[in-house]
């Protein structure tokens, strides 16, 4: 049995207390890899973005609000973790200045300077140590797996599973499990269930410990 954590769900961030930047991402592929991992006898972590679904009950789950908390959760608990799923849309960018009180409409346009978030799976696959290990999730319109294959390499994923933008807020998707050089692993289509199914199997088979 191993401990994994799943990061999950969208991140928000703040332009003054009431308004946020976020995205559709519902946290259910998270969802169900927690529960197929479960399944499998695997101790879960989940690491979430605020989210409308339940994750399973035998899951721990650290609900944060922004990338930043994402990112510090993520790497104080992937020191006990033998392997994190970053399977969390974050929110890629925030504002430069966050206003204390709420921007009041004035009748003219306004601009807001925004500023990338930390990369919270590149950040863990930074700091994994020999044994642990990091897959990464890749959504792209053009040129996939290319595309996921470049994000494998940067972020220094073991695996990376790529989809295309139908993945979101859906209950079903279409995925590429990469392997170093982009080699395609599997190609999994169905429920999210499924799909984390099969992407558990795989990573029991070519990632996680045998003790
Ligand atoms: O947004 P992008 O396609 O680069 O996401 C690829 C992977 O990186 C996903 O696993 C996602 O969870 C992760 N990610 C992250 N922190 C970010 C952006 C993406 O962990 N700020």
């Amino acid at each position: 049995m191993s401990r994994i954590l799943i990061t999950s769900g969208p991140t928000r961030q703040y332009l003054d207390p009431v308004r946020y930047l976020t995205n559709a991402s519902s946290g259910r592929m998270g969802a169900a890899l927690a529960e197929a991992a479960i399944d499998l006898g695997h101790e879960v972590v989940i690491i979430s973005g605020p989210v409308a679904i339940d994750y399973p009950s035998a899951a721990q789950v650290i609900p944060i609000l922004t990338t930043d908390e994402m990112l510090d959760a993520a790497t104080a608990t992937f020191a006990d973790c033998e392997g994190a799923i970053g399977a969390a849309a974050p929110c890629d960018y925030m504002p430069k200045r966050v206003a204390t009180e709420k921007i009041s409409k004035t009748g003219d346009p306004i601009s807001i300077e925004l500023i990338e978030t930390p990369d919270v799976v590149a950040m863990l696959g930074q700091i994994k140590k020999p044994g642990q290990w990091v897959v990464g999730f890749a959504l792209e319109t053009e040129d996939q797996r290319f595309r996921a294959t470049v994000k494998l390499q940067k972020k220094h994923c073991d695996l990376i599973v790529s989809n295309g933008p139908t993945a979101i807020d859906s209950d079903d998707n279409s995925v590429e499990l990469l392997g170093p050089g982009g080699r395609v692993i599997e190609s999994i289509s169905g429920n999210k269930s499924h799909v984390a199914n099969r992407l558990l199997s795989q990573f029991d088979a070519l990632l996680i410990r045998k003790t």
